[in-house]
């Protein structure tokens, strides 16, 4: 990366990296809802689109009243001045009160809110009752050490029901939470922190991961050296480790002493404006510094809720497993919003897939009933890699109802999880949506929809979506352009925090009035969407979004690299790979040794996700005329295809130099 180098990607290259798109259109397998699962669905009514698309507020307005319970009603379901939205405008809310107390007026007190396991084996089950105690004694003590309504406070965490109390804890008491995933740098959090200003930050002394303690605290007090706005740290106790780093007098806390400090007490949910800030999550976008996408609390809840009880197909007795990180938006939106406000049932497990063995998964499906599982296409894939026989150990029969989220899934993939995890008889629900949108927007009513394998088929009843070349006019169907947004929706972000212009002209100038994702996407001749891919700089390894910026510039910080180019390339399992191409400074030794401190320094710079798989070095990138990085060029090289016209390259030599040591690599 240089200064002002733009980048561009083509809706070519985000094709060709999730493969075969016209292969994908010729799909001909179909999935009609059976007669049984049609007529027992919570949404089984065709006229539901029409009726949504004829009055889209008055179809919010009818789930808003339904759903949540509101401490004073609204004067406006929506305010709507592009790109500024208001929902249930003058209504006042309490996320955590519809997560949690509500429950307790009805039977559900005593049904199980968590059900948690930890990757040792350890096993806790939290009731609504339970939760609500749990909320309580965090919150007097969150206000205890000075937190106050319109408060930033940062969670770094990793899978422990303490996570999803801090964050309802923050959000009784209208403090904004900001989670920080688990896997993230020292560097990480404290640009997130001090982008947000936090006053205080919970943590965990550390957390397990495929046996190993992972330390969490030290990252944090790393990380606080350069956070001043940070007065207090809560530090739950997870790994009991005595050799734990120390604790800072006057500043750190552990939870267990301040939760036993609160006793029995009872702190009133605060009544919140229907925008007030629920909270703020960084997301990479095509810059080296991520967003802080800001979501409110009315809106987000009817959003999440409405489309958590619908695309599940939510019932009652229903156990409920997104096998998503909380410090992802899938964690926020569908593993604590949605399904707290809808009563569910809720697994939550702290470790990887495959401790002790490979069959972890299905073990915890077994053991504990799932019949509704969430996951992204790579685990599916990782899981198919591993083989049919770890999911064949274990009685999968509870599960009703499959669901994927992150990426696009190709269609091997998406037959393979029907047909070996929902034994052919559960609907695969493709969820298309993301961290600036807060709920699925495009996904499947699987009382309803007949599914397509790799399509996320439909937009939710009242979203209207559309497909549109360069001018932004819509393009036919059958063929391919940017997926838009014509409409607001209530749980969409609202602005990102701290810089209001940027979300105006990241996602709203593009198409002026319209909702710019960011994706390719195709409808077929019957109106199906497909999803392709980003269209911009941002990469999607694994599921988790990185943009190419970050990693470019966390290289160039290393002091021997003087110019760097990443780009994703096809992987069969992440579903995209980082390549870094890298020119290094005089003095330095192009060497595997040098590839590896590269990687390293990513790692240390961002976190274990963002390092490049692949690092190439070249004496220099190739660039056009104008100085312009050739992307498409590094991706021909990197996936190995014939490379197309050259001429505009100033120094045609250095293509050659780096495509024959990609080819040594591979070899
Ligand atoms: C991609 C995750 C295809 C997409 C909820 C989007 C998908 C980005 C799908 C957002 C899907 C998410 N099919 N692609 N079902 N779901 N994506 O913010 O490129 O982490 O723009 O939110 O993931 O990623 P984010």
């Amino acid at each position: 990366m240089k200064a002002g180098n733009p980048v561009t990607m083509t809706l070519e290259t985000a094709a060709s990296t999730t493969g075969q798109i016209d292969a994908l259109l010729q799909e001909d397998r179909r999935y009609p809802p059976s007669a049984a699962f049609h007529a027992a669905a919570n949404l089984s009514d065709a006229a539901v689109y029409e009726r949504a698309a004829a009055n889209p507020e008055g179809f919010w307005e009818e789930e808003a009243r339904t759903r949540i319970t509101w401490f004073k009603p609204w004067d406006r379901v929506l305010e709507w001045d592009a790109p500024r939205a208001r929902w249930f405008v003058g209504a006042e809310v309490n996320a955590a009160y519809n997560c949690v107390d509500r429950h307790l007026q009805s039977w559900r007190r005593n049904k199980a809110a968590i059900i948690w396991e930890g990757e040792p084996g350890e096993q806790r089950v939290l009731t609504y009752r339970d939760l609500y105690r749990e909320v309580n004694r965090a919150s007097a003590a969150l206000k205890r050490m000075g937190v106050v309504k319109g408060d930033r406070v940062a969670i770094y965490m990793g899978m422990v029901p303490e996570i999803v109390i801090a964050m309802l804890a923050c959000a009784r008491i209208g403090a904004t939470h900001t989670v920080i995933f688990g896997g993230f740098s020292a560097e990480s959090i404290s640009d997130r922190v001090n982008d947000c200003s936090a006053k205080l930050v919970i943590t965990a002394d550390g957390g397990w991961r495929r046996g190993a303690r992972v330390g969490l605290k030290e990252v944090v007090d790393r990380a606080l050296a350069t956070c001043p706005t940070v007065q207090r740290v809560l530090v739950v106790n997870r790994t009991d480790d005595p050799r734990v780093v120390p604790m800072q007098d006057g500043r750190d806390v552990w939870w267990h002493r301040a939760m036993a400090d609160s006793g029995a007490e009872i702190v009133e949910p605060e009544r919140l404006d229907s925008e007030h800030p629920l909270y703020i999550l960084y997301t990479s976008g095509t810059t080296g510094k991520p967003k802080g996408m800001l979501h409110t609390t009315g809106g987000y809840l009817v959003g999440t809720a409405t489309t958590h009880d619908t695309i599940f197909d939510l019932k009652e007795d229903d156990v409920y497993w997104c096998t998503a990180d909380v410090g992802w938006v899938t964690g926020h939106s569908y593993l604590v919003y949605g399904p707290l406000a809808n009563g569910a049932t809720c697994v939550m497990y702290e470790g990887t897939p495959d401790y002790p063995d490979k069959d972890r998964f299905w073990s915890v499906i077994e053991k504990y009933g799932v019949t509704i599982l969430y996951t992204a296409p790579t685990a599916i894939r990782t899981f198919m890699k591993w083989g049919s026989e770890y999911p064949a150990k274990h009685d999968l029969s509870s599960l009703r109802i499959l669901g994927t989220v992150g990426e696009p899934i190709n269609p091997a993939a998406w037959v393979w999880y029907r047909e070996v995890i929902g034994g052919d008889r559960c609907p695969v629900v493709d969820t298309w949506w993301m961290t600036e949108t807060g709920q699925i927007l495009i996904a499947p009513l699987p009382g309803i929809t007949t599914l397509k394998p790799g399509s996320a088929t439909f937009p939710y009843p009242s979203i209207e979506a559309d497909v549109v070349d360069d001018q932004g006019n819509s393009v036919p169907l059958g063929k391919g352009g940017y997926l838009v947004l014509k409409r607001p929706w209530p749980a969409m972000a609202r602005t990102i925090w701290g810089d209001p212009e940027r979300y105006e002209k990241q996602y709203w100038s593009r198409f002026p009035g319209s909702y710019f994702a960011g994706d390719g996407a195709r409808r077929d001749e019957e109106g199906y969407f497909w999803l392709l891919g980003r269209v911009d700089d941002v990469l999607n390894v694994s599921a988790h979004r990185i943009g190419t910026m970050e990693v470019e510039s966390a290289l160039v910080s290393h002091p021997a690299v003087a110019e760097a180019a990443v780009i994703g390339i096809p992987h069969e399992i992440k579903g995209q790979a980082i390549a870094a191409f890298c020119s290094l400074r005089a003095g330095f030794t192009p060497d595997d040794q040098m590839a590896e401190a590269i990687r390293a320094h990513v790692g240390e710079k961002i976190g274990a996700i963002a390092k490049p798989d692949k690092v190439f070095f070249t004496a220099e990138l190739p660039k056009t005329r104008s100085a312009k990085i050739m992307r498409r060029l590094l991706r021909d090289i990197a996936e190995g295809k014939v490379l197309g016209d050259t001429t505009t390259l100033a120094d045609p030599a250095v293509l050659a130099s780096i495509k024959e040591q990609y080819e040594h690599t591979e070899s």
